[in-house]
């Protein structure tokens, strides 16, 4: 049994585990989260206006986005000392809602675990290029399914070079729709500013190679560009390889499973950067309801597709990304 009791927190601990949640990944590193302090309690809201009305209407990639920023958070309150007593969606009536996390003080020293995988919280970067041919170590895949099924989610991987190759093909279907979709074009545009900006949100150019290469079965990019030449100078060795394609699925397809497909997603993430591997993810097709549900179909056993990553050793640098600052999405009230 848990022996914990409601507690004050600190305004060090409170900043300091919200700094490290926004380090998560977000759809179009459009951070749509906000967070508020009372007390022990720190509630997680979406933030509306940060959703992608065209590629995601239903608000999913967005609470999927959140629920990775729930768990730095919890995995951060660990570190530090506390434990978080979390409830999920607490009040039907405002939907925008997502967690109240009651911040407790936790008796048990801080696990070998929850330090290894909080070192990695500020080392986890999107990769958008090819992966290096290193072996991936024996052990990550049952390691990462299980992380997964800890978190309420599943990994299905594409074992079979068809269902890899067919999964590469409808990510290229799908850019190809949304390149002539006007609507989604502007959205894109408005979430990868010129290299100009100051601001620090979006995917600006330092977070994507000027060219990738081509990967066999090839998954094409999202095209943060737009034509303009803009993008890091890739530094790859020219032997990218695709990586390892996964499908991270949830039984249900609700406001509650994509924020546990969320922190599914954050917590393999963490585990795969203990290996040194990295995530590239491939939304776009998932983000159009026939090909959605054609992957759903096909691949996925009726289970609910939420995200297609390929993940292996980045070939190249990583990138960097940009966050807005903590101030900015906090707020402590009285
Ligand atoms: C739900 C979700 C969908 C995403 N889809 C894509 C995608 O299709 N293509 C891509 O390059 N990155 C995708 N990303 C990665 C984000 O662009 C990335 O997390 C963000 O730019 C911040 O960068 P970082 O992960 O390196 O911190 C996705 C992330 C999330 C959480």
């Amino acid at each position: 049994m848990r022996t914990s009791h409601r507690t004050a927190i600190g305004r060090d601990v409170v900043r300091g585990a919200v700094e490290d949640a926004v380090r998560a990944p977000s759809v179009h590193n459009t951070q749509p989260w906000r967070f508020s302090v009372r007390g022990p309690r720190i509630s997680l809201r979406a933030d509306p206006d940060r959703r992608l009305d065209v590629a995601d209407p239903q608000g999913r990639e967005m609470l999927i986005s959140c629920g990775a920023a729930l768990y730095n958070l919890r995995l951060s309150l660990r570190k530090r000392g506390y434990e978080p007593d979390v409830r999920l969606l607490p009040d039907a009536d405002r939907p925008h809602l997502l967690a109240d996390v009651e911040v407790q003080s936790g008796h048990e020293p801080v696990s070998s675990e929850v330090d290894r995988e909080y070192a990695q919280i500020e080392r986890r970067h999107s990769h958008r290029g090819g992966f290096r041919p290193d072996p991936v170590p024996t052990g990550l895949l049952a390691a990462l399914r299980l992380t997964a099924e800890q978190e309420g989610a599943r990994v299905v991987q594409a074992v079979d070079v068809h269902v890899k190759g067919a999964l590469a093909a409808l990510t290229d279907a799908a850019e190809h729709i949304q390149h002539r979709m006007p609507a989604y074009t502007s959205e894109i545009a408005r979430w990868a500013p010129s290299p100009t900006t100051a601001r620090k949100d979006g995917v600006q150019h330092v977070s994507y190679p000027r060219r990738t290469p081509k990967t066999e079965p090839h998954f094409p990019q999202r095209d943060f560009a737009r034509g303009q030449g803009w993008g890091a100078e890739p530094k790859d060795d020219g032997t990218a390889l695709a990586g390892i394609a996964v499908l991270l699925v949830t039984a249900e397809d609700t406001p509650a499973a994509w924020l546990r497909a969320g922190q599914a997603l954050e917590r393999m993430l963490l585990r795969a950067a203990q290996d040194d591997l990295s995530a590239a993810y491939h939304t776009q097709a998932l983000e159009i309801p026939e090909l959605r549900a054609f992957i759903r179909k096909h691949f996925c056993g009726d289970a609910y597709p939420q995200m297609i990553l390929r993940i292996g050793m980045p070939a190249g640098e990583e990138l960097t990304t940009v966050r807005r600052p903590v101030a900015d999405v906090m707020i402590e009230e009285p």
